[in-house]
């Protein structure tokens, strides 16, 4: 894992920018796993503002709420056209999300990972991370080889995401994820978290056990991983003094 600790959110996003941007330039027909949530807003609003083609990317994203159809304010399809998608020159056909309101969930899951299979896996995967340690919806306790499934959010994330809905009684119970064993097929993780809320759960998923009470902290065991995270969110690293002195030791040709 890859530790890059900035000063600020508007910083750490600065070197997610540059890694994604340069995976499009040299990879054009990329495929990107994309995270919603707040963390991600400032990353999508700089992608949006450089001059990439998207012609030939495609998307997968990692969650939906079960019950949402695609036009609700809060689903995640509407999250990524709004952030993102309707700023760029993306084909609708090359985006995928999951359907929160599919009839047989087992079975578009099923389809889901195959869809994923068949555009060749995912090249990079961008992940936010919970309160709790969840990447995805993938809640403590989570199966460390799990699939797209459908997942009940513990009471937290649900309180969590309450400031989205106007009330936690708002808030869908379940919802459709990629698994943990699905997001360890990417070729290449970039993990942001950003905020004093978010210090426990990084802490526990770059140095703690590995164990899937901490589900992010099965990224450990994934050979190319990249975490950037702004001052507070490194709060409570251990090793941040190694990590900002890996970042600002690197051999030029290693540099973001
Ligand atoms: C949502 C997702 C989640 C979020 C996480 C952090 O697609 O994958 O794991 O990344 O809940 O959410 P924010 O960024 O809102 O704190």
């Amino acid at each position: 894992m890859e530790i890059i600790i900035q000063p600020d959110s508007e910083t750490a996003t600065a070197v997610a920018t540059r890694i994604v941007t340069r995976l499009l330039r040299e990879k054009p027909n990329a495929v990107l796993g994309l995270a919603t949530g707040s963390t991600t807003l400032l990353l999508y609003g700089a992608l949006t503002r450089t001059k990439l083609d998207w012609s030939k990317v495609t998307t997968f994203n990692l969650d939906e709420y079960v019950g949402l159809p695609p036009a609700h304010e809060q689903s995640y399809h509407n999250f990524m056209w709004e952030n993102l998608f309707r700023h760029v020159n993306i084909r609708k056909k090359n985006v995928h999300i999951p359907d929160g309101v599919s009839r047989d969930i087992p079975k578009f899951c099923a389809g889901y990972e195959a869809q994923v299979r068949a555009a060749g896996g995912i090249d990079l995967q961008v992940l936010g991370i919970g309160t709790d340690g969840h990447i995805g919806f993938n809640e403590p306790t989570s199966s460390l080889t799990s699939r797209t499934r459908i997942k009940t959010l513990t009471r937290q994330t649900h309180k969590d995401n309450a400031r989205f809905f106007g009330s936690t009684d708002k808030v869908p119970h379940h919802v459709i994820t990629m698994g943990l064993g699905t997001i360890m097929e990417a070729r290449q993780c970039l993990l942001l978290a950003f905020g004093a809320k978010k210090a426990r759960a990084v802490a526990a998923a770059v140095e703690g056990p590995l164990a899937s009470l901490n589900p992010a902290s099965i990224l450990q065991m994934h050979p190319n991983v990249r975490v950037c995270l702004d001052h507070a969110a490194a709060a409570k690293l251990k090793r941040a003094d190694y990590y900002r002195r890996v970042f600002t030791n690197k051999p030029e040709w290693q540099r973001i």
